[in-house]
């Protein structure tokens, strides 16, 4: 199962950054959005990714134009009939997910891999919405994608040996390290990484100390590269809200329970840097 050509679907944050790592490893990237204006958005961000290791002297001219040369832009999803696998990063959406996966089934020939940089939704139930759930798998970047080295995959009730195997092979040849996880809400990641970050919220709403406080505790003191609330600005309050609300639905816990302050938040559409307003202000 030789992986050779990738759609990305989902040319945002982390679909941008998907693509950009491929690409930089050699393979064929179709990257696909609903509209142009998304798809050149992301080209846009990894220009500018790949301009800033050009000028560290990290990449040189040559390698960023290979590089470059190796995306293709789509807003056909009929694009998907020639790839090998497809890494879905649309949003965080069951419906949207299943109804693409639908799709993706009906278009991609037999052997093509499907996979879902879902942070938390169930990828046995993504799975089930295809004819092929043996060949659904979970493989969740970290963001930013060209920097952090865990590739999360995560194995669907059906999910085949072999897709998974093929799933971490690849993983490796993006130079990343992949981590085998079994499919429960928030998998290992977001379910020991949301908790605290709704722990820290807490302890702000209730007033035990600033926000800079909390986040020198944590940065200072357990030597986090950024603090919680920092954290939760740069992945997005709503991200973070939804992905509790997964793990709240998921087991039924209300250890889960997302804080009234990051419902509040995102309700006033304070959604952390991409809104330009979150924990803090950015311009
Ligand atoms: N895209 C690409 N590269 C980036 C980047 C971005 N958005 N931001 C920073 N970088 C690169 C820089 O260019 C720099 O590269 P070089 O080493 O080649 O020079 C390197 O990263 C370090 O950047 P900086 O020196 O500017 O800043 P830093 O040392 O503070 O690092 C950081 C920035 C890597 C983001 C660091 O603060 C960090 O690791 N933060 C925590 C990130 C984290 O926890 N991510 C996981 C979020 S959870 C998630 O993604 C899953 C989910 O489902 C919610």
């Amino acid at each position: 199962m030789g992986i050779q050509k990738v759609m990305v679907i989902g040319a945002g944050q982390m679909g941008s950054g998907i693509a950009q790592v491929c690409a930089a490893s050699g393979y064929s990237v179709v990257l696909h959005d609903l509209k142009e204006e998304f798809v050149e958005r992301g080209i846009s961000t990894i220009h500018k990714n790949l301009n800033r290791q050009v000028d560290k002297g990290k990449l040189s001219q040559e390698d960023m134009a290979e590089t470059v040369q190796k995306i293709q832009r789509s807003t056909d999803l009929q694009n998907a009939k020639n790839v090998d696998l497809v890494i879905e990063a649309a949003v965080e959406n069951m419906r949207i997910k299943t109804e693409l996966f639908a799709e993706l089934d009906k278009i991609c020939p037999e052997g093509t891999i499907l996979a879902t940089n879902t942070s938390s939704l169930p990828i046995t139930e993504i799975a089930a919405a295809t004819s092929r759930p043996e060949k659904v798998i979970g493989m969740h970047f970290m963001n930013p994608v060209p920097v952090m080295k865990l590739v999360e995959i995560i194995r669907g009730l059906a999910t085949a040996d072999e897709v998974y195997q093929t799933v971490e092979d690849m993983a490796k040849a993006l130079n990343k390290v992949p981590v085998e996880v079994n499919d429960f809400p928030g998998f290992v990641s977001n379910r020991i990484l949301m908790p605290m970050i709704n722990e820290a919220i807490y302890t702000l709403y209730e007033g035990v100390a600033t926000k800079e406080a909390i986040d020198d505790v944590m940065k200072l003191g357990m030597n986090h590269p950024m603090g919680p609330l920092t954290l939760a600005d740069f992945i997005g309050l709503d991200t973070c809200l939804y992905i509790m609300e997964t793990l709240h639905e998921g087991f039924g816990d209300d250890k889960y329970r997302p804080c009234p302050l990051l419902r509040k938040y995102v309700k006033a559409g304070w959604l952390g840097r991409k809104s330009g307003r979150g924990f803090y202000s950015y311009s």
